[in-house]
């Protein structure tokens, strides 16, 4: 989704910025821009392009724009189409003030209906103009910046972060965050501000995570920082340990391809990382241990893959810990009445850890002063910093837009979580959680192992086949039914076949009436036996219509192997990690058949890496 860059300081500015936004392509964009102030004619220049960055810089290539304070911009296109006019920087009446925003304002059509009535003139169709308008007007009516921004921030409405650039005051940047995250780069006699630290990383370590609700006057060697009430606050900076490290796709195809054979190494990091924080880890994640004995209720909050990460796990509390466990998606959350409980933990599962989805359900429970946990890839991100404690996965950068190792990662924790909850709990032994991390180990191999066994049945076969059906339909019962929600979004996002999933179960009420042999029917099998037998049912039913089955089984299951049209077996393992083991398979599977269809795998239409706007 769009990146946000902007730098003042003693250097010139157009290498960092795009050299930053090159670092925040794979969030995903379609149209990007740059703009600076000419240190000799002290006038605003800029360029836009659409499609990749390389456009935009080959657009600026020979041209003298360069200057001392700048901002770039990645388009993530919300509001108004993929076009060079609605790219960013966006402008006021009279080119004076550059504006780079990510997120949504949301009473733009609104404000733009007051702004015309004032004679101003629109030239994009983007809500970001409107800020740049708003910010001419509020600069000609205000006597000073604070009172402009108060003004500004008090007009707008939504989620957003903007950088603005002012042609008459060519040494300060202004960033201001509400909802969506900004951070500023300290270095010496410089500035960075963006979108996601990743931007700056190298250039400095120092880094000030922007409050919500806050706004920064950002000179070469000074910020000046104030809440939405006009009061200064004390800047709290944060030494990163990011390093920027472009390591490409280290010989395959797509970092999607590289990223799902990264996922043993992934799990057994994630593993070991949790392990050697173990003493105390109550303490850490700002609980104590008889708050854990004493939980009641688990709600899981999430979006997209990690959802399914979560209704995986949802088995590992209810089955390990005993504890009830709502699994919602942020975006339905949101919006959705709030039940305060007493002894009850709520977590929140993002990669990113920047969804704006999950992030504004997390201020909704701090809100009600409830006990929060982030689960995220990313230590940095806003909701490892705005959790009350943070449990993090070691999945190393996630590039491609389809998530795979932070999927697998992420189960990884949340059953190592269950078994440490459990133990607290007093409903497993010390020699259980040791079996249990032998158990992932297994599975991290099996996961791995088992991509390598139909390797090439895979990639010579059967993805040449199935690539020719428009529609599949997935289908798991019980622990097997989300891992099969996430093989079907998997599939449908990266090769745009319509892939629907429904419980196994459900097939007689309705969705049978699909089945033909345009339709294959992709089944997961389960570890355990007696949902095994319903599984058993559910497959003879698909195969007496006709229809044709490939099934996901584990060794023994031949019953169920011996009725598919094609069949994988997979070792048998840990019945909770059934989905687990057979992850690296269903990804491979399914990214075989994009690739056959000469699918852009690792940054699909329409997607971006990170949601932060609504
Ligand atoms: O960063 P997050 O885990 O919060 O992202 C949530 C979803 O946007 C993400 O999982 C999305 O569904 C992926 N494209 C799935 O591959």
């Amino acid at each position: 989704m769009c990146g946000v860059v902007g730098y003042v300081g003693k250097g010139y500015c157009r290498n960092y910025i795009l050299e930053g936004l090159g670092r925040l392509e794979y969030r995903g964009y379609d149209s990007s821009g740059f703009a600076c102030i000419d240190p000799q004619t002290k006038r605003l220049a800029y360029h836009r392009a659409e499609g990749q960055l390389i456009n935009l810089i080959h657009k600026l290539e020979g041209l003298p724009i360069d200057g001392h304070i700048g901002i770039g911009h990645t388009r993530w296109a919300t509001h108004g189409g993929i076009s060079e006019k609605n790219a960013h920087p966006q402008f006021d009446c009279t080119e004076s003030i550059a504006v780079v925003h990510n997120g949504i304002i949301e009473n733009h059509h609104h404000l733009k209906t007051e702004l015309l009535a004032k004679n101003h003139i629109f030239l994009s169709d983007t809500d970001t103009e409107v800020v740049a308008h708003v910010c001419e007007q509020f600069f000609k009516e205000s006597s000073s910046i604070n009172e402009a921004i108060l003004s500004i921030t008090q007009k707008l409405s939504g989620a957003y972060a903007f950088v603005a650039m002012f042609q008459n005051q060519s040494d300060q940047l202004i960033a201001v965050r509400k909802g969506s995250p900004l951070c500023i780069g300290i270095g010496k006699e410089q500035m960075f501000v963006a979108s996601d630290p990743l931007a700056f990383a190298g250039f400095t370590d120092t880094v000030l995570f922007l409050p919500d609700e806050s706004y920064a006057l950002v000179n070469e060697s000074n910020i000046q920082l104030f809440d939405f009430k006009g009061k200064k606050i004390e800047p709290t900076l944060t030494t990163l340990d990011i390093q920027w490290s472009n390591d490409g796709k280290n010989g395959f195809k797509h970092y999607m391809l590289k990223e799902i054979y990264e996922q043993k190494s992934g799990i057994q990091a994630t593993l070991s990382h949790l392990r050697s924080n173990e003493k105390d880890i109550w303490g850490q994640l700002g609980l104590t241990n008889e708050y854990v004995q004493n939980l009641k209720v688990l709600s899981i909050v999430a979006a997209g893959t990690s959802w399914h990460a979560g209704r995986i796990a949802q088995f590992f509390f209810e089955k390990l810990c005993l504890l009830p466990t709502h699994v919602m998606l942020a975006s339905e959350f949101r919006y959705m009445p709030y039940f305060a409980q007493q002894n009850n933990l709520s977590i929140f599962i993002s990669q990113s850890g920047e969804t704006v989805d999950t992030l504004e359900c997390l201020y909704l429970t701090k809100s009600m002063k409830a006990p929060s946990l982030a689960l995220t890839n990313v230590a940095t991100s806003a909701l490892a910093r705005e959790a009350g404690g943070a449990l993090i996965t070691h999945a190393g950068r996630e590039i491609a837009v389809a998530s795979t190792k932070a999927f697998s990662t992420q189960l990884t924790a949340l059953f190592w979580f269950a078994h440490k909850m459990a133990l607290e709990k007093r409903l497993i032994s010390y020699r259980q959680m040791e079996h249990a991390c032998d158990d992932l180990l297994i599975a991290a191999e099996v996961l791995e192992n088992s991509i390598e066994k139909y390797f090439t049945k895979i990639s010579k076969e059967l993805a040449p086949f199935y690539a020719q059906f428009k529609r599949f339909i997935f289908l798991g019962r019980n622990i097997s039914y989300p891992f099969a929600m996430e093989a079907a979004l998997k599939l449908k996002e990266i090769s745009y076949i319509f892939s629907q999933c429904y419980p196994a179960g459900e097939l007689k009420h309705g969705p049978i009436a699909l089945l033909d042999k345009e339709t294959p029917v992709i089944l997961f099998s389960n570890l355990d036996e007696q949902i095994y037998q319903k599984v058993l049912s559910n497959a003879q039913e698909v195969k007496a219509r006709g229809a044709h089955l490939l099934t996901f089984v584990f060794e023994g299951q031949e019953e169920l192997a011996s009725l598919a049209d094609h069949t994988f077996i997979i070792p048998r393992v840990n019945p909770l990690l059934g989905p687990l083991a057979m992850t690296g398979l269903m990804q491979f599977f399914v990214y075989e058949i994009a690739d056959v269809l000469g699918c852009p795998i690792d940054k699909p239409r329409n997607l971006a890496k990170s949601v932060t706007v609504e």
